[in-house]
């Protein structure tokens, strides 16, 4: 096929080096020359990696890097099967570039955007052919991350889904498909991993580290909630976080917390400022984990269980499959099981209790637990009963 990407940044990059090594021909544009060269030596450089690794060989090198063309305006892709759109995260710009690709593609072509955030469906309202339009969120890096979440829009054709799963399958990574709603599959139902460990911090029932060893060596989780947010960015995530908040209407499950939003505005970003829920200065030293046992099976328990009520409710507003709401976890943010497959080793009728323990304590809307679980467990059932 040949493929369109707008947009050489991360993404963008990323998603150009998938597809070439996969035999695709790749047409890239940026409105930005820096970005380009960037991408074009970020490739090279990427590609020679591999190649020293002997993970590919030079001659790999030289076709991989042929198939990717970098060109100067959207004219070059009236070829393309494909175009998908990885630029800035602005609805507007968003939608101007889609309304101004379609001047310049052939009538089947299938516009896919990589938003991680905005509604697919409001992109696809700025098209003539609003059915081509659809949502293709990789994850980053591209390449590495296999997990793909498809969303059509409220427009979307039947049989552009269908070619979107099959390119994504072809290049031997997982597609899943996700109802238009914030936060698609797995940035919606993760945000208890953060958000619980933020209220579990802010009630002091234990400082950062304790958290994070109370995920990582009880719950099996590869990093914990702070380590992460450290990682990502506390700017990037709090961002996030309210933008899923507005965009659920407000919901106070997805409320921020003004800790998160205290270290963003401080400055205190994380790993790539030097300092966040962690010091990361040269010879900075960091308080140890609270290692006791009964504590930090309470704080995995707490927090995996309101992970567990967030895939359940995803279920219930069929935002996806059962099976792919596992996959999503398993593969976008490497949990180490499906969610909804733990609630059935647990036990339906346990993580309901739970859930209703909390709620009974807080008597907040945010601990009410969700209507699929309560239904499974008067039903004696579980989620992969049938
Ligand atoms: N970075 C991530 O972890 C991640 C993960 C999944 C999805 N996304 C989404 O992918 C998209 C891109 O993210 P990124 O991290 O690669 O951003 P980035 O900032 O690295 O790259 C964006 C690129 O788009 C270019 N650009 C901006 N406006 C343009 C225009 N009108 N025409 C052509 N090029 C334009 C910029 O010059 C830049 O090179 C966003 O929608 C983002 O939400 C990002």
């Amino acid at each position: 096929m040949q493929i369109g990407i707008i947009g050489a940044g991360s993404m963008g990059t990323g998603i150009a080096q998938l597809s070439a090594f996969n035999g695709h021909d790749v047409v890239i544009f940026d409105n930005n020359p820096k970005s380009i060269q960037r991408s074009r030596d970020s490739l090279l450089k990427i590609l020679n990696r591999m190649a020293a690794k002997g993970k590919i060989s030079e001659s790999d090198v030289k076709a991989i890097f042929g198939r990717i063309h970098f060109v100067e305006s959207h004219t070059s892709f009236s070829d393309c099967e494909l175009i998908i759109e990885a630029i800035v995260e602005d609805i507007e710009i968003k939608q101007s570039v889609f309304a101004e690709l379609e001047m310049a593609i052939s009538k089947d072509c299938i516009l896919a955007t990589n938003t991680s955030s905005l509604s697919v469906s409001a992109i696809a309202s700025a098209c003539d052919r609003p059915e081509r339009v659809i949502g293709i969120h990789f994850f980053n890096p591209p390449f590495l991350m296999k997990l793909v979440e498809i969303i059509p829009a409220l427009q979307t054709a039947n049989t552009v889904v269908n070619k979107s799963f099959d390119w994504i399958s072809s290049m031997g990574h997982l597609p899943v498909k996700a109802k238009d709603t914030p936060g698609f599959i797995v940035n919606r139902i993760a945000r208890p991993f953060y958000g619980e460990a933020l209220r579990i911090l802010d009630e002091g029932i234990a400082d950062a580290a304790t958290i994070d060893w109370a995920m990582t060596e009880i719950g099996g989780f590869r990093m914990g909630p702070f380590t992460l947010m450290d990682y990502i960015g506390n700017d990037v995530n709090y961002t996030v976080t309210e933008s899923v908040f507005k965009a659920f209407f407000y919901d106070p499950r997805y409320k921020p917390s003004f800790t998160q939003q205290r270290l963003a505005l401080a400055g205190y970003l994380g790993r790539k400022t030097g300092r966040g829920y962690y010091d990361y200065r040269e010879g900075a030293k960091n308080p140890k984990p609270e290692e006791n046992p009964e504590l930090g099976q309470y704080i995995f328990e707490r927090i995996l269980f309101m992970l567990i009520n967030e895939a359940a409710d995803a279920l219930y507003y069929n935002i996806a499959s059962r099976e792919d709401i596992d996959t999503a976890m398993k593969y976008g943010v490497n949990y180490p099981k499906g969610l909804l497959k733990w609630a059935d080793e647990i036990g339906i009728q346990e993580t309901v209790e739970a859930l209703d323990d909390l709620y009974d304590h807080y008597l907040e809307e945010r601990y009410r637990c969700s209507p699929l679980l309560r239904q499974l467990f008067f039903e004696n059932s579980k989620f992969y009963d049938s």
